[in-house]
Formats: structure tokens, sequence, C-alpha cells
């Protein structure tokens, strides 16, 4: 007998345990749509709905109740155009949520979600050109949504859009209009992953088509090594792995490559999945769900953004 030995009792495997997960590294992912007097289940997210607007300030003292203290915020608009350009007024849905969330517990972690994809009628990240998404054009529209969730009270900018150089730029931004204190998380290696099918729904995204021109090939490992080295010499002060489950050999990975705070997330996918095979009673859906959150820390995330994140607080 040699592994056994360490095996035998409760006490003894707490004992020599080697991840631990607690909410304080857990955030919540959260939808808000603005025009809307009660909350909008998400048929593919069993659990999840989106908040009206106007239901923000109580939803937010909940989170925070179950201990959760930081939250990423996505818009559902009913004001999308060609460009996102509710995404850069200063009265515009994204301001507005940052603002009544921060309003509502001051000592909330508010991250932003930077990207387009909620706010163009195309559903596509940034701005149409000819047959793609023109980098440079969509790079300055970050930059102006970026000093936008700045002046509305953001705790942290977390770009999404996969455009090149947009760390560089935002940056830049921010620190031009005084922002320079202001965190950016990169969704540093973020695949075009069939796993974000329910976040589609979730967000009201009217995409047709595919990412397949600004996000990473998910058969591609060295390329996604080569988007966070690149983020981190950019200046970005944490980096993402996303989606998690499928790419925790990325993770693994980042983590030997960089020294900055890591986060994962447990996309939309991967929440269905658990939760439609805990409804048939194919899996224990708490246990499930602490493996993976273990699974993540033990490949090398100090973060994971996860809806199940109040639902694991709770337990
Ligand atoms: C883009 C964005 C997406 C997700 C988070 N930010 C969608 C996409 O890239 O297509 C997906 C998250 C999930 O599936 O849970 N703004």
């Amino acid at each position: 007998m040699g592994m056994r030995r360490l095996r035998k009792t409760p006490a003894l495997r707490d004992m020599i345990r080697e991840t631990c997960v607690t909410p304080h590294d857990l955030i919540y992912p959260m939808f808000v749509e603005e025009d809307i007097d009660s909350p909008l289940p998400i048929n593919s997210m069993p659990g999840v709905s989106r908040i009206p607007e106007k239901n923000l300030e109580a939803e937010i003292k909940a989170i925070k109740a179950d201990d959760i203290n930081a939250i990423m915020l996505f818009g559902v608009s009913h004001n999308k155009d060609a460009t996102g350009s509710d995404t850069w007024k200063g009265d515009g849905l994204l301001a507005r949520m940052i603002k009544r969330a921060k309003d509502a517990v001051p000592e909330m972690v508010v991250i932003s979600d930077t990207c387009f994809c909620e706010y163009t009628d195309h559903g596509h990240c940034g701005v149409i050109d000819g047959d793609h998404v023109h980098n440079d054009l969509t790079i300055a529209n970050l930059c102006k949504q970026s000093v936008n969730a700045a002046r509305a009270g953001a705790d942290i900018i977390a770009p999404s859009a996969m455009m090149d150089g947009q760390i560089t730029a935002i940056r830049k931004a921010l620190d031009e209009a005084g922002f320079d204190d202001l965190p950016i998380m990169a969704y540093a290696s973020k695949f075009a992953s069939n796993f974000y099918g329910p976040f589609r729904e979730a967000a009201g995204s009217t995409l047709k088509g595919d990412r397949k021109t600004y996000q990473i090939d998910p058969m591609n490992g060295r390329e996604a090594l080569r988007e966070a080295i690149l983020d981190e010499a950019e200046g970005a002060d944490m980096l993402m792995v996303k989606p998690g489950l499928p790419y925790l050999d990325i993770l693994a990975k980042v983590r030997q490559q960089s020294l900055l705070p890591l986060a994962v997330y447990q996309v939309s996918g991967e929440y269905a999945m658990i939760k439609h095979a805990a409804a048939v009673g194919a899996l224990n859906e708490k246990a499930v769900v602490a493996e993976t959150l273990g699974a993540f820390k033990r490949a090398g995330a100090d973060l994971i953004l996860t809806y199940f994140a109040r639902d694991f607080a709770r337990v």
C-alpha cells in the first residue's frame, strides 16, 4: 500500500487536498435587458434569466448576499444599429447598467464585457466592411466604449471582440481619459466555439454565420498561447481562457507562460450540458459543478466566470 495510506479517512483526505474553490474566486455573468417588466427565462439555460434593467439594484444586492463579489455585465439591447453605437453613449444601456450596479452595491466589482455583438443589428463583434469585420474601425469604437464604461464606474474593462491590437489601443484611450488606474482583463485566448450556442439566445444575438475570422480555431493550441503572450505584452492586467473545460490544456499552458492573474470562462454551453444532464438524473449537479470548478483551479485559474457562481456560493 502506498497511495491509499493518505486516503483512509475524510480528515486525512481533507489535509492533503491541493485545490480549494471559494465564492471569492467566482465571477457571475448576468444578462440585463432594457424595457422589460419581468425576468425572462432563457430556455437553453435553465435557472438563468434576463434581468429587467429596473430590477438591477435588487438583483445586485441579492448576488452580494450570496457572497459573490464580482459580476460581468451583458446588455440585451433594444437599440441595435450597424456599429453598436449605444455602447458609447453616456445614457445608453451599457453606461446605465454599470451605474445602477455600482450605486446598488459600491463594493461589487463590476466588469464590463467590452464588445459589440449584443448591440449590433448584424450580431458581429464590430464594424462590418464588405464581408469582414474591420479591425481598426472596430478598435476605435472599442476605445469609445471602454472610456464610457470607465466613466460610468466600471472596475474592470474586459475586451472580448478579438481585434488585433485592441489591448494596446484601449490601454492608451483609458490612460488619456484619466483612467490609468483601471485594469484590463483580456479575453486573450478566446476560441470560435460552438459552446457559445445558448449565449446567443441569452444575449439576443442576431448573428448569422460565425466568428471564425476573429476568434481562434478550436484546433489551434499554439495560436492561443500567442494570443495570451501578445495581450500580456500589450498591457493586459489579467488574462482569460474561454471556453473552460474543453480548453484545460490551454489554461495550464497559459498558467506556465504568464505570471498574470488568470481567469477562465465556463461558458453557456458548458452550463447547459450540466443542467440538462442533471435534469434527467444522469449527473449530480452540485457535485459535478464543484468538480469542474476545482478542475479549473487545478489547471491554473485564479478566477472563474460561471453561471453556477451563485448556486455554488449558496451550498
Ligand atoms: C462576446 C461574448 C460571447 C460570450 C461572452 N462574450 C459570445 C461570442 O463570442 O460569440 C459567450 C459567453 C457564453 O457562451 O457563456 N461579447
